[in-house]
């Protein structure tokens, strides 16, 4: 089409779309299932917007054939959903659900049938209740649970699963968990945020090493990190060191310990009183070479000199004339700067884009169609920027979405919609979206038309 210009992924690119457990199954007490302290959390008054839970969700867990039905249709050739730690172990650890095992073992043989790949993440903040109570992620020992459970997955799931990831932001987990309080357990204790970092981190070297021992070579496997480009708001030499903390404390302070096997010097200093002793060995462990690097790009943050913020002195800020979502600003750019620096920075071998997505307000109109023309918009405009960063040879092995479908949004509940596929909470009915539409088209040709030719893409 004349003034069409298409950018074509690599054969054999990860096409996936992502959700986790808590925010999907529902099912919360059924069939053996343990409670998680999101169980517990969003049943305190005032911690979720009109007291929302997820007690039911999307019911995937009674539903999830359906899914499987539609995501064949979005043509995905990859699904990353996460296991439910207390559906597994009800108490964290020792006893197994057997129901539990067997859900995931069911989803995994679905997906194949339909040739889509499982990538399972292992935790995505639903820490079992019990464990909490031990002391949760600021006790050095819940990171043992972790490569116990990690081991009970391999060993059911490890036969038909390629791809693993142990953890989904072990940012938010410590710093939304235990020095918030927005997100469970809702502490605001910076010692037990700076524990449970350390303990996360460990926890993810001991995961490596329990699904490397019992997996087949081959298997791959990785961490998803939230990540974002740090700007300055201005030029000036306070903003541009303020914007140098803040990426310390959001980015440098789970890169370096994971990739380079040593926690950023002015991280570490600034965050000295936070930080848990280390012992011999645990920087090691926390730095076993992976296969990928998953990486969660919503937008970038702007920052500026704050002596009043803790810590690390600095305060992100909205900057004025771009678009926003719902959530933050809409800035393309930033995806393509994040996979630069992963490779020029961390040399990362594989990069993985675990998560990208907007919340933006959407409906199903009088055909039935969800005109979602906005979501289109920056998904092709993200997807032009990852197609940049690999026409410079930066690797980058896949693109999934946030999210499959509307789901629960954590404390914001069911306000914020990402899915691909609508969600109607009350009949719990699925429709497509033009979003969902547009992207089976993209899968489908393994590119990107960036005018025309696709009749879900806005003008
Ligand atoms: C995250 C989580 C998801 C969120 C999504 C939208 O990246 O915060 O992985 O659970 O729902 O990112 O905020």
């Amino acid at each position: 089409m004349a003034g069409e210009s298409f950018l074509s992924f690599p054969e054999n690119f990860i096409w996936g779309a992502a959700t986790s457990a808590y925010q999907i199954e529902g099912a919360w007490n059924e069939d053996g299932k343990g409670m998680s302290i999101w169980d517990v959390f969003s049943r305190e008054p005032g911690k979720t917007i009109n007291g929302e839970t997820g007690d039911t969700a999307a019911d995937h867990y009674h539903r999830w054939e359906e899914d499987v039905e539609l995501m064949a249709q979005l043509k995905l050739n990859t699904y990353r959903f996460s296991v439910s730690w207390p559906r597994i172990l009800p108490s964290g650890t020792g006893v197994i659900n057997p129901a539990g095992l067997d859900f995931y073992d069911r989803l995994v043989d679905g997906l194949l049938a339909r040739g889509i790949q499982p990538a399972p993440t292992l935790f995505h903040w639903d820490l079992p209740l019990p464990l909490h109570e031990k002391g949760g992620w600021p006790s050095r020992e819940t990171a043992h649970y972790f490569a116990e459970y990690a081991q009970v997955l391999a060993r059911r799931l490890g036969d038909r699963v390629k791809l693993w990831i142990t953890h989904n932001e072990p940012f938010v987990t410590a710093f939304a968990g235990y020095l918030m309080g927005n997100h469970a357990p809702g502490l605001n204790d910076p010692l037990a945020a700076g524990r449970a970092i350390h303990t996360l981190l460990l926890s993810h070297g001991y995961a490596v090493e329990a699904l490397r021992a019992n997996t087949p070579a081959g298997t791959q496997v990785g961490i998803t990190l939230n990540l974002a480009p740090v700007h300055p708001a201005t030029g000036s030499e306070e903003d541009r060191l303020a914007a140098w903390r803040y990426d310390g404390a959001s980015n440098r302070l789970f890169l370096d310990p994971i990739l380079r096997g040593c926690y950023p010097e002015d991280v570490a200093a600034v965050l000295s009183a936070m930080m848990p002793e280390i012992l011999p060995g645990d920087m090691e462990t926390i730095s076993t070479p992976l296969d990928f690097l998953g990486a969660n790009y919503y937008s970038r943050a702007v920052v500026r000199h704050d002596p009043a913020f803790p810590f690390i002195e600095a305060s992100p800020l909205q900057p004025e004339g771009n678009e926003y979502s719902q959530m933050w600003e809409i800035y393309p750019p930033g995806i393509y700067e994040l996979l630069k620096r992963l490779w020029e920075d961390y040399q990362v071998k594989n990069i993985i884009v675990t998560e990208n997505g907007v919340p933006v307000p959407d409906g199903i109109d009088f055909d039935g169609r969800v005109r979602d023309q906005r979501r289109v918009r920056y998904l092709r405009d993200h997807l032009a920027q990852v197609h940049r960063a690999l026409s410079e040879g930066i690797p980058v092995g896949g693109y999934m979405v946030w999210s499959l479908l509307d789901n629960f949004e954590w404390a914001l509940g069911y306000q914020m919609r990402f899915g691909l596929i609508h969600v109607d909470f009350q009949t719990l009915r699925r429709t497509i979206k033009d979003s969902g539409r547009w992207y089976a088209q993209v899968i489908q040709e393994n590119g990107l038309h960036l005018t025309g030719s696709n009749p879900y893409l806005p003008c």
